[in-house]
């Protein structure tokens, strides 16, 4: 006998849709291809974007796939074989760049491999970069989304505009949340996702590249198809048609997604952001939990990762959430699989109420399991941080 109706997805994307996302799909579809009204719904997308990423200087793209097909593109486009590449690869995703520029014939140059806990030092990229002024490319993850870690990226972007090497920054978990400033800092390629802080649907990936990156990019000279970017501009930007058939139904839904950011104002939705971290890091501590990073500046404002407590199997604990209190949170990937489990507090869910809840249901499953907590510490401490 299940005693809820209601879920909770406090997983860090895909999160939980909100009603008027949901709704936004159900309006009538047409031929996204031929409907000139579909065409302004998807540039006004594109202009609230650049907004949100101050990125009004750049090229910026709504493409139909997941975020892993923006990193692709990035990497598709701008990587000639041989070339050498930076990777700073304190995380999951943060390392598995490096595998993308394998699979396109680069070399990657893994840097911050060392520590996982904690942000890249700005000394130790300098260094590298001093090494490798050879490098073509510098890659960064804003968000290493598997272990929570928020990387520095305006430090990383002044360091290496200075040696004058495209960077490319995957911002897929952190868009809508922390701020980003794309033309300010001289950003060259930034990659977003749907389904993290936008709180849409998995199925689109946002790219934006600096104007004169195009000069790399017809160097480059890519060949396939679909994540061709020049078949974007010239198709797009030349002709106002599209290389492929949109979806449209998840752009109406983004549509929606970023008009309850802007409607909100990007000023609060950092700050609620800024205090979801803050108060889910104090309730972790007052039920005598460890963070994965190593302090809360290396944290990102949209997700909290916890290392299991030693004797809980945090699978078994996540099964358990979700099956008694319809409480969904996440395990972690790669080498932190089975090691740390994440709470999600992106975009909807970074509020006391869903903070609330996750840490409830966590106590009490924590004590289900025979883990000892006081859960109304929690509770009390994050209510403290909302006050
Ligand atoms: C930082 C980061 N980059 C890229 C991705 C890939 O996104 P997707 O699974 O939507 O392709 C994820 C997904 O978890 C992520 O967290």
């Amino acid at each position: 006998m299940r005693f809820y109706t209601d879920r909770f997805i406090l997983s860090p994307g895909p999160t939980g849709i909100p009603h008027r996302v949901r709704l936004a799909m159900a309006r009538e579809t047409t031929n996204p291809d031929l409907d000139p009204g579909f065409l302004r719904v998807y540039e006004g997308v594109r202009g609230k974007l650049r907004e949100l990423l101050k990125a009004g200087r750049s090229d910026l793209y709504v493409m139909a796939g997941e975020a892993v097909l923006g990193l692709e593109a990035a990497i598709a486009n701008l990587l000639r074989p041989g070339d050498r590449v930076v990777v700073v690869a304190n995380g999951v995703f943060g390392e598995g760049f490096a595998d993308i520029v394998r699979m396109y014939g680069g070399e990657p140059i893994l840097v911050a491999s060392e520590n996982w806990r904690r942000g890249v030092s700005l000394e130790g990229l300098d260094r590298a970069l001093e090494r490798f002024r050879d490098a073509s490319l510098v890659t960064l993850v804003h968000c290493d989304t598997p272990s929570a870690i928020l990387n520095d990226f305006e430090g990383v972007a002044r360091t290496v505009r200075s040696y004058g090497i495209p960077l490319v920054v995957d911002a897929v978990s952190s868009i809508g949340g922390v701020p980003v400033d794309f033309d300010g800092w001289g950003v060259d390629f930034i990659i977003g996702g749907s389904q993290k802080v936008l709180n849409a649907p998995t199925g689109l990936t946002i790219v934006a590249l600096r104007r004169d990156l195009w000069d790399r990019v017809e160097k480059v000279g890519y060949k396939g198809l679909y994540l061709n970017l020049k078949l974007w501009r010239d198709m797009l930007d030349g002709r106002g048609v599209f290389p492929y058939t949109m979806a449209d139904t998840l752009v109406y839904a983004l549509d929606e997604a970023l008009n309850m950011i802007f409607e909100e104002g990007l000023e609060n939705v950092y700050r609620r952001h800024g205090l979801a971290r803050e108060a889910s890091w104090r309730a972790l501590e007052a039920l005598g939990l460890e963070s994965y990073p190593e302090s809360i500046e290396y944290s990102s404002p949209t997700v909290t990762a916890i290392v299991a407590p030693r004797g809980v199997d945090e699978g078994r604990l996540r099964e358990h959430l979700w099956l008694k209190y319809g409480v969904m949170l996440a395990g972690s990937w790669g080498k932190l699989e089975g090691k740390v489990f994440r709470v999600g507090h992106m975009g909807v869910q970074a509020s006391r109420t869903h903070l609330i809840i996750a840490y409830t249901a966590l106590a009490r499953g924590l004590k289900d399991l025979g883990y000892e907590v006081n859960e109304s510490k929690a509770v009390e401490a994050i209510e403290e941080t909302f006050r």
